[in-house]
Order: C-alpha cells, then structure tokens, then sequence
C-alpha cells in the first residue's frame, strides 16, 4: 500500500467542516481536534486537541488465523474544548467506541478514526477513551519501501513501529510527541509466548490460552512499542543495580546470538559511563524473524533484531534507549538526533574497544568517495522517503564530530550527558539541541557548524 492511499481524500475534508459547522450551530462549545500534528513529513500522524497519559492495551492474537482482538482504554486529557477527536488506526475493524463509559458516535477515513464523544470535552479534563476492534492487522509498507506494522512470522508476528506502523495494531496518538505509559495485555495459543515492552508483571494459562502482562512505566512513544508473539528462548538475567535483562530470542537464531548477546550489561554499562544513567527499569533484546523485514528497531528497553545481531548494532540499538526512546524528537524531521547519537556510539565504543578512533572514522568518510552522505542536510531530510538515509545517520554523527573537536572531550561529555538529562522521558527538536550545546559551552562559536553541517546542503568545505 503506498503512502498516498492512508491520506484523506478532498471529499472527507468537506464532510469534517460540515460536521464542525453542525456542532457550532448546535451552540457547543469547543470544536473537533485536529486530524494531524503538521509533521511535516507525515501530516496525518497524531492528533490535535489532546495528550494521551495511558494505554491499557488487552490483545488477543491466533496466529493460525491472522486474527487479533483488541481493546484499548486510552488516558487522556484534553489540551482544549473538543466536541470530537482523531485517533490514528489503519484497517482492522472497529466494534465500538465510548467516552467516559457511554457510547460514542465515530466513523473513519483513512487512517483517521474520528470520535465524537457523548458529552463535549473541556479543556484540561481527563478523559479515559475504550476501543474494541478486531481483524487482521495490515503490514504497512513505508514511504522509503520498508515494511512495517503487524509482520507475520515463521510461528506468529511481530509489531514494529517506525515511523508509523504502531496504529497497525493498536488506535492512538501515533505521533512521536506525545508520549504515555503502557500496559500491554497479550493472550495466545498457550504454547506460544508474548513478549513487549518492559516488564513481565503476570503470566497465567487458562482453557489452552497463555496471558502475558507487560508494563512499561516510563513515558513511551508509540512508535517504539512492540508485541513479539511466537516460540522464543527467554532467559532473565541482572545487570549492574539489580536492573533487570530479559531477552526472547527464536530459537533458530539462539546460539548465533549467545556471545553478542552476552555483551548486553557490558555495553550498558559502557552506555551509563558516557551517557548517563539508562532511563529504563529493565532490558534485554527480541531476536526473531519478520518474514518481510531485516531491520532493527530500538523498541524501548527491548530493542528487537532481525536476527543475531553484531556487535556494532547491538550498541547502536542500546545507544538509542537514551537517544530517541528517552530523548525523543518532536517531529520526524528531528531523526539525526536519533541515528547520529546512534551511529556516533557505534564510532565510539570502537574507540573505546580498540578499534579505529572517531576522528579516523570521520576523517575516513569525509575524504572516501561517499556522495552519499552530501545527499542532502541532517536537520532536513529531502522527504519522507530519505529519513533513514546516510545524511541522518553517518552525516548526523559527523555534526556531533565537529561539536567534540570545538569543545574538546570534556565538554564534548558534558553536553551529551547533560542532553540525556535535560529532556530524559521527554521530547525535544534540533532547536532545543542547537540551544543546548551554545548554553553548555558559552565561549564557543557554532555558527558555522549549523550553518554548514547540520543545516547546508551539499558538503561543507575544509574549515
Ligand atoms: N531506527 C532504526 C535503527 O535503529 C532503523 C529504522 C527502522 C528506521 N525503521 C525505520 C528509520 C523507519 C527510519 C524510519 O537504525
Ligand atoms: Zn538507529
């Protein structure tokens, strides 16, 4: 399904300003939430008018049949009056909705499911949101050719997220700025396992049907939430401060995966000396076997890999629970600050494990014949078919590069720990970065950096 196909058509924007005409002369007060955030690479994604606090997600998923049941209470409170509100959900079928416990009225369009509560919302109130839906969750495929949303699996299914798959599976605010705790309910045939984000809090086998009970206590963005339903090996182990390691690995992939997968407290640990301590209360990996992606994905606390993961991966995925899943951008255009932070710890621990130093590395791409990272700036992907291109990632961690080299290592520290810290379990732009680094390291003149690196097209000549 091409992107063009989830925007809404002319027809339903005339259909929204009626209904909006309708509730003004009825003499309500407020109006319906906007449709969209105004990303400006995905428009549609999220909704206006509100801030979601909680899902309580309870799904029901049979591989054998393609089948998911779901029901999701979403917390939230409304940033203003609303007679009706948009949240995002593409394909499945919606059984019903209510607000408050009593009915709604909805209809959709395209990925827009619009809710048009009994009673009228008012600004600042919090209101709890059930949908019951079912069907059969639709694999996405992304502006850039990936797949993404609910992908089938040899034993069952995994759900990945990013940038917009997650409203494949569950409705939501699915845009990156609005953040929210979960819990994440998934029932399957008892002899497969469900795995997600953070931690295991029950686990119970009733009439041939296993329950897992996830719970993910920090603030999450939707695109890093994840189910993995099918066999896997579960191992829990400890880290450093008791922080609790489970992995689910399939089993195919088990004993390629047992020494990377050995190093995960150790790059954690590396992780919380240079940036900061890990914002999660627990970690580990998924490894399993989408049958139509092979890519990894920093779902939070449990990054899942397409299969054994390398060593570099491994750290670039843990690297981003602080930068991306803690950290999160505003909008999608903020990418570099996910996959430069990435790819620049990927540099790092080479560095530090004595491999080449990151000045080499820099050195390498910047005289190598890369065309590609000159593509276009970190701070502007060229569309929404290029945020996950070279300029973000290699070019992205180049700008963190020319930051190290004005300031020093010490300040360079600094200002990545202090990043972490500023905006932990939040979200932030490359305005709020550009501001961050003048502020930490006053005497120094970034002009040209921004200028040049991060913003300038094409690629910056020799200072
Ligand atoms: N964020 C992933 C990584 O760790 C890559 C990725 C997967 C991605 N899906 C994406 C990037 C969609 C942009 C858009 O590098
Ligand atoms: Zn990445």
């Amino acid at each position: 399904m091409s992107r063009s196909v989830r925007l809404v058509p002319a027809a339903a924007a005339l259909l929204a300003l009626a209904l909006t005409v309708t509730a003004c002369d009825g003499g309500v007060h407020g109006a319906p939430g906007g449709s969209g955030v105004r990303d400006p690479y995905f428009p549609k994604a999220g909704n206006g008018g509100y801030d979601v606090g909680h899902y309580a997600l309870t799904l029901d998923y049979t591989p054998a049949a393609r089948h998911l049941t779901g029901t999701a209470v979403i917390t939230a409170r409304a940033t203003r009056n609303l007679t009706a509100f948009d949240l995002d959900l593409a394909g499945l079928d919606v059984d019903s909705v209510t607000v408050e416990g009593q009915d709604a009225r909805w209809s959709r369009t395209g990925q827009e499911l619009t809710v048009r509560p009994h009673d009228d919302l008012s600004e600042g109130e919090t209101f709890s949101t059930t949908v019951r839906y079912s069907g059969t969750p639709r694999t996405l495929t992304d502006p850039d050719g990936a797949e993404e949303g609910w992908l089938p699996t040899a034993d069952g299914a995994l759900g990945l997220g990013e940038p917009v798959g997650s409203m494949a599976w569950f409705p939501g605010n699915h845009h990156p700025s609005d953040k929210a705790t979960y819990d994440i309910t998934v029932t399957v045939p008892k002899d497969l396992q469900a795995v997600s984000n953070g931690e295991l809090t029950s686990r119970s086998t009733k009439g041939g049907r296993a329950t897992y009970a996830w719970h993910m206590a920090q603030p999450m963005a939707s695109y890093v939430a994840t189910v993995a339903v099918g066999h896997f090996r579960i191992t829990h182990g400890t880290g450093t401060h008791g922080l609790p390691v489970l992995s689910a690995v399939d089993p195919d992939q088990a004993e390629a995966s047992e020494d990377v997968l050995a190093k995960i407290s150790e790059i954690i640990d590396w992780g919380e000396t240079n940036f900061g301590p890990y914002p999660f209360s627990s970690t580990g990996v998924i490894v399993d076997r989408p049958e139509d992606a092979e890519y990894a994905l920093e779902t939070q606390s449990r990054p899942v890999f397409p299969g054994a993961p390398d060593t570099s991966t491994l750290v670039h995925e843990l690297a981003h629970q602080w930068y991306g899943d803690s950290v999160t951008p505003t909008s999608w255009r903020d990418m570099w600050l996910n996959e430069g932070f990435a790819t620049y710890a990927e540099w790092l621990w080479q560095e530090d494990h004595g491999g080449k130093s990151v000045q080499q590395k820099f050195t390498e791409l910047y005289e190598g014949d890369h065309e590609e990272i000159w593509a276009f700036p970190p701070a502007k992907p060229s569309s929404a078919a290029h945020i996950s291109d070279s300029p973000v990632y290699e070019r992205g961690a180049m700008v963190l590069h020319k930051i190290r080299q004005k300031v020093g290592d010490d300040t360079f520290y600094t200002i990545i720990q202090g990043w972490a810290a500023a905006h932990r379990h939040g979200s932030a732009s490359t305005a709020d970065f550009t501001a961050y680094v003048e502020k930490t390291a006053p005497g120094k003149d970034f002009t040209g950096i921004w200028k040049d690196w991060l913003y300038g097209d094409g690629k910056p000549a020799r200072p």
